[in-house]
């Protein structure tokens, strides 16, 4: 079977284990997991990284820090995208909020931004007396915008950057599949958000097995949420706790297997952009589907898309692949057909884009190790159905 996306692992990734192991830092302390922080701060071009113990839960405690700091103490709306994983929501969930959901632009896996400013100014009213944005409906405050930068694209930041200075309403940037990904103006994604939120699970470009990581460029968001991480303990020996924290960083032995990926890094993402050009150019030598590409856009292409005229073809295709040990995967099931959602998320408009894009999208294998010649059997495949 050849897997959607492998983590990698070699003596280096032991060594740091070994050495967490043997200096009995194995928690949520030690000099890997500073170091970490530090060089994924400068890796991202951010001022701040925080360590946490995976990506849901990064951007679950940014809307933590958003709350407490705004004094929001009733539910909330935060915009997401339609389309992604179902983390983006989850963690909106966690955090007592409500997810509104926004269709992807057409022909892209990510979020329409003219819509985000349609639903802005239909469905909400800026207080005069503080400044939020209330729903008209229900009251509630428009906490916050999440965009997803899905598959390593990033989405249009510059416009999305403009409505959140004009509104005030910030920016959270689920960017947990998209590092080494860079946005339109060649500034590494995370840098345009209040906060960015990098995912190492076992299935990214950067493995921790799981684990992941909050940018920032703001002193008071970075402490508040590395406090509300660790339990928001103001006492060290008398453990004083001054609110109610989590138990959500990042491990010493995680960290340092993410020190040695980290280095791995250049060269994973060369590979993956050989990858995604073989892929991109055998696949346009015969007429069935169109290796998935966003305008103006460095990707990190974590995962490869397949996007096919109809999902007839797409399901043909899956099938085939499958049959042929070959780890294919349809995107992920929009949100507003996710039974779990049904009734915890705001519904908004009409969902055509994105359902039309996950019906006919596949994620074909990427990882950075896989072969030319695999690439070649898989396109094979994906050939003889047609
Ligand atoms: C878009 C997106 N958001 C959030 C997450 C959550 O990250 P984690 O698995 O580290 O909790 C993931 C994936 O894992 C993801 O793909």
């Amino acid at each position: 079977m050849i897997p959607l996306h492998e983590p990698r692992f070699d003596e280096t990734d032991e060594k740091y284990v070994l050495e967490a192991l043997r200096t009995s830092w194995v928690s949520t302390g030690g000099p890997f997991i500073d170091e970490f922080e530090q060089k994924i701060a400068e890796y991202v071009g951010t001022k701040h990284a925080v360590s946490v113990s995976n990506g849901t839960v990064g951007l679950q405690l940014c809307l933590e820090v958003l709350k407490r700091k705004l004094e929001i103490t009733n539910t909330f709306d935060v915009i997401v995208p339609n389309l992604s994983f179902i983390a983006s929501a989850n963690a909106i969930i966690h955090a007592g909020g409500v997810p509104v959901l926004i269709d992807t632009e057409r022909n892209s896996l990510n979020i329409d931004v003219n819509l985000v400013s349609e639903a802005i100014e239909k469905e909400y009213r800026r207080s005069d007396i503080d400044g939020f944005y209330r729903s008209k409906a229900t009251e509630r405050v428009l906490l916050a915008i999440c965009p997803v930068h899905l598959m390593g694209w990033t989405c249009d930041m510059a416009k999305l950057k403009k409505l959140s200075k004009n509104t005030g309403i910030p920016i959270i940037e689920d960017s947990a599949e998209s590092l080494g990904a860079f946005y339109h103006n060649g500034a590494h994604v995370g840098q345009t958000g209040l906060a960015s939120v990098f995912s190492f699970n076992g299935n990214k470009i950067l493995s921790t097995g799981g684990g992941g990581m909050v940018v920032t460029n703001d002193d008071y968001f970075a402490k508040k949420l590395k406090h509300i991480s660790t339990t928001a303990k103001s006492d060290n020996l008398r453990f004083e706790h001054d609110e109610i924290g989590y138990n959500f960083r990042m491990v010493n032995i995680l960290a340092g297997i993410g020190l040695s990926q980290l280095d791995k890094m250049p060269s994973r993402l060369e590979r993956k952009k050989e990858i995604f050009e073989l892929y991109k150019g055998e696949v346009s030598k015969f007429s069935c589907g169109k290796i998935h590409q966003e305008e103006h856009n460095c990707s990190n292409h974590w995962l490869i898309n397949i996007i096919f005229q109809n999902n007839n073809e797409k399901e043909r295709v899956l099938k085939a692949l499958l049959m042929g040990g070959i780890g294919a995967r349809p995107l992920w099931t929009p949100f507003h057909k996710q039974p779990a959602l049904q009734d915890k998320s705001f519904l908004w408009s009409t969902y055509d884009q994105s359902e039309a894009m996950w019906e006919r999208t596949l994620s074909l294998p990427s990882s950075p190790h896989l072969t030319n010649e695999q690439i070649m059997n898989i396109v094979k495949i994906i050939k003889e159905q047609f």
